[in-house]
C-alpha cells in the first residue's frame, strides 16, 4: 500500500509531531510527511522536522498580516505538497472554511479535552486545564476528531479519558493529558492511513 501524505500544522512545542515522526520510523504507521506547517515562526517543532529532514514551511502573521493571504498561503503550501491528510498537532489558529471545504473529511485536530467538554472558541492548549481545575471534574482527556466549520465540532474519531486528583495542577493534569494524545493522535493516524475509519453522518465508524 502507497504511504499515505500528510501535513502536520503546528504553533509550538510539538511534542504531537514528534510522536508521528517517532511512529513513521518505527512502522507503525505507513505515511510520509510532507510538510510541516508552523504559524510561529519560533516554534520548536520546526527544530524537530528539521532534524528529520522534513520541509517546513511558516506561514504566519508577520509574512502575511491578512488572514486572507495566510490562508492563500496555507491552500498553495498544501496543494504543492499533494497532502492527502492534515493533521492539527497544536495549530492554534481557526482553518479557514474554503480549506475545511476543499478537505473535508481530510483534517484531524487534536484537542487537549473530552470533547463536547473544555471546547470550543478560547479553549486551547493550558487554558483548557486551568479550567479543568478550576470546574472540580474529575476526569478530563483528550479528543480526535475531523474539522468541520464549527470549532470542535467535527465527528469524534477517538476519546481517552484521566483522572483530575485533588493534587493536581495545570502541570501535571497537562503531562498526563499530553501522554495519551501521543497515544490517540498517531492510532488515529493509523487507523486513516489503512483506511479503517470512516464518517457517517455527524459519527465515526472504526472498521
Ligand atoms: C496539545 O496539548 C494539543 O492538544 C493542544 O496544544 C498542545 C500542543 O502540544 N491543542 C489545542 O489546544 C487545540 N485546541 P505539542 O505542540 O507539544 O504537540
Amino acid at each position: 500500500m502507497s504511504k499515505l501524505k500528510i501535513a502536520v500544522l503546528i504553533s509550538g512545542n510539538g511534542s504531537n509531531l514528534q510522536t508521528i515522526i517517532d511512529k513513521i520510523e518505527e512502522g507503525y504507521i505507513n505515511a510520509e510527511i510532507s510538510v510541516v506547517v508552523s504559524n510561529k515562526e519560533n516554534a520548536y517543532g520546526l527544530t524537530r522536522a528539521c532534524e528529520r529532514k522534513i520541509k517546513t514551511e511558516i506561514v504566519d502573521k508577520k509574512t502575511y498580516p491578512m488572514k486572507k493571504d495566510r490562508n492563500k498561503k496555507l491552500m498553495q503550501v498544501l496543494g504543492e505538497a499533494n497532502v492527502e491528510l492534515v493533521v492539527l498537532a497544536g495549530f492554534l489558529e481557526i482553518i479557514a472554511d474554503e480549506i475545511i471545504e476543499k478537505y473535508e473529511n481530510k483534517i484531524i485536530n487534536i484537542h487537549p479535552s473530552i470533547i463536547p467538554s473544555f471546547s470550543g472558541k478560547g479553549y486551547y492548549g493550558e487554558k483548557v486545564h486551568r479550567k479543568v481545575i478550576k470546574s472540580g471534574v474529575k476526569v478530563t482527556g483528550a479528543t480526535v476528531h475531523f474539522v468541520n466549520k464549527e470549532t470542535d465540532g467535527g465527528p469524534i474519531i477517538m476519546q481517552k479519558a484521566i483522572s483530575v486528583n485533588f493534587d493536581d495542577d495545570t502541570r501535571s493534569i497537562q503531562k498526563k493529558v499530553l501522554n495519551i494524545e501521543h497515544e490517540i493522535l498517531p492510532l488515529a493516524v493509523k487507523l486513516i492511513s489503512e483506511g479503517k475509519i470512516e464518517v457517517v453522518g455527524n459519527r465515526v465508524k472504526v472498521k
